[in-house]
């Protein structure tokens, strides 16, 4: 990395584990003053003490990114401590629990749309505010492969990740002329739960890069989206996904499988 995260203003929500966590602690170790956000208060201690404990900057703020009144509170605490917002990172998500669609009630689809959706723009809103008075500012958004390609008995979900795309090119437009870029991470299967060896090789199987990601391997393209050197890139949904979305038929299904390749020996003898 370039240097060009130093001193910068992160508000990462849902940060209390997984890829928030990840991403969050990068941007620590990178020289920035991050706000760690999350629903759950020991998850939230957590990880400011492990940034902490490395020398770096960060504050928590407990908050339900689906409540307006407590999201203007994480952003009250980040110009209280720091003075500003340059980065919001809308990470925070609910996939559970699952359910067929002649299974699921309106609570259910309320409170998947609220979090995942409604967070994006409560969120937004607040930086943005902020962002203008700088002319200057990244908002990354968390959208999934099941904005584009479905998954079973995730209709809520699936839905709020398609609105969570649109929503992003529609901010990138409004918010353009303020000097704030506005793009999106479509992480593909991601290791939150710490996968065992077998899972993990089944779950690579049908990812061309053969491999479930890791939630530090969403690090690096927020890092770059919110550096200098993403200065001209805004609307924009960046695949993570090692693969998964860019193939037609999973490898296991493929006429013309992985395991008919030429071996790489026969690769290098050739050249
Ligand atoms: N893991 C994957 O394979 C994957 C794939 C596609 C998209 N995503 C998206 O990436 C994001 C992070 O996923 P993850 O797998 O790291 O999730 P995770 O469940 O491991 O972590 C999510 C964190 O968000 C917090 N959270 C939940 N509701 C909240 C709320 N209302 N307000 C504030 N915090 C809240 C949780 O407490 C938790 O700490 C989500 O938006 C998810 O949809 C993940």
């Amino acid at each position: 990395m370039s240097g060009n995260h130093k001193d910068q203003v992160v508000v990462v929500t849902g940060a209390g584990k997984g890829i928030g966590r990840a991403i969050a602690e990068r941007f620590a170790t990178e020289g920035a003053r991050v706000v760690v956000n999350d629903i759950e208060e020991d998850r939230v201690n957590e990880v400011v003490a492990s940034i902490k404990d490395v020398n770096g900057n960060a504050i928590g703020a407990v908050a339900d990114v689906s409540d307006s009144s407590q999201v203007k509170k994480i952003f009250d605490s980040a110009l209280d401590a720091f003075g500003t917002v340059d980065v919001l990172v809308n990470n925070a998500g609910i996939v559970s629990p699952m359910l067929h669609f002649f299974d699921a009630d309106e609570t259910w689809w309320r409170r998947i749309i609220d979090v995942n959706l409604t967070g994006h723009f409560l969120c937004s809103q607040q930086a943005a505010r902020i962002m203008a008075k700088n002319q200057n500012g990244v908002i990354i958004n968390m959208s999934s492969g099941g904005a584009t390609r479905a998954h079973r008995s995730f209709t809520a979900y699936d839905a709020s990740k398609g609105g969570i795309e649109a929503l992003t090119r529609a901010m990138a437009l409004d918010l353009g002329p303020y000097g704030i870029r506005v793009c999106a991470l479509m992480p593909g299967s991601i290791d939150t739960e710490g996968m065992d060896e077998e899972a993990r090789k089944l779950r690579g199987e049908n990812i061309p890069l053969e491999r479930p990601g890791d939630p530090e391997d969403m690090a690096g393209p927020a890092l770059f989206l919110a550096s200098e050197d993403a200065k001209y890139i805004t609307g924009d949904i960046i695949k993570v996904d090692g693969g998964m979305l860019s193939q037609q038929r999973s490898a296991t299904v493929d006429i013309v499988p992985p395991s008919t390749f030429p071996s790489l020996k026969d690769v290098l003898e050739g050249d």
